[in-house]
C-alpha cells in the first residue's frame, strides 16, 4: 500500500465528473487499500478518487464504525434534513455548517465487485454524500449560501496565495480532520 498526494482546492480533478468503474479488478483494490490508508494518514472520515487526481467514481468512508467501499455509489433514496459541520481534505482548516438529508439509503459495489446496500443515518450518512458528491465535481462550499462561498473562497485565496501548489503529501496537508 501507498499514501497518496491529495489534490487541493484549485485542482481541475475536484471539478470533474468521474467516471464510472467498468470492472472491479486488483488494480482498483489496491486503489482502495490506498484511499484507505491515505484517509486515515491524513485522519478523515472519507475520501473520493478525485482527491487524489484520479477521476473514477471510486471513494471510501469509515464514520462511527462504518466502514463503507463505495465503487460507483448510488443514493436510492433520501429523507429528512440535518445540518451539521463538515470539512473536506482538499480544503484544509475549513468548516462549515451544510444542510443535507438526514437519512440516505446508497448502494455500491464493494472491492469484490459485490453490490451493497445500506440505510444510513448520522456521521456516515453525511459523509457517503459529502463523497458522493466528490466523484460529481461538487464540494461542500457549493452548498453555502453565495455569500459565505464567497467569503471562504477569497479567505482561501488569501491565505494560499504564497502557496499555489494544488497538490501535497498527505504529511503537510490536515492535522485535524476532513
Ligand atoms: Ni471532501
Amino acid at each position: 500500500m501507498s499514501l497518496l498526494d491529495l489534490h487541493l482546492l484549485g485542482s481541475p480533478v475536484l471539478r470533474e465528473a468521474s467516471a464510472p468503474v467498468a470492472a472491479v479488478d486488483d488494480e482498483v483494490r489496491r486503489f482502495v487499500a490506498d484511499l484507505f490508508e491515505t484517509m486515515h494518514a491524513a485522519k478523515g472520515v472519507g475520501l473520493a478518487a478525485n482527491q487524489v487526481g484520479v477521476a473514477r467514481r471510486i471513494a471510501v468512508v469509515d464514520a462511527e464504525g462504518e466502514r463503507l467501499v463505495l465503487i460507483n455509489p448510488r443514493i436510492l433514496a433520501s429523507q429528512g434534513k440535518e445540518t451539521g459541520e463538515e470539512g473536506c481534505l482538499s480544503i484544509p482548516d475549513y468548516y462549515a455548517d451544510v444542510t443535507r438529508p438526514e437519512q440516505v439509503t446508497v448502494e455500491a459495489l464493494d472491492e469484490q465487485g459485490q453490490r451493497w446496500e445500506k440505510t444510513l443515518t448520522g456521521l456516515p450518512a453525511r459523509a457517503v454524500q459529502h463523497e458522493i458528491d466528490h466523484l460529481d465535481g461538487i464540494l461542500f462550499l457549493d452548498h453555502l449560501s453565495l455569500l459565505k462561498r464567497k467569503r471562504m473562497l477569497a479567505k482561501y485565496k488569501k491565505e494560499h496565495a504564497d502557496d499555489p501548489s494544488f497538490i501535497k503529501p498527505v504529511a503537510t496537508v490536515a492535522p485535524e480532520k476532513g
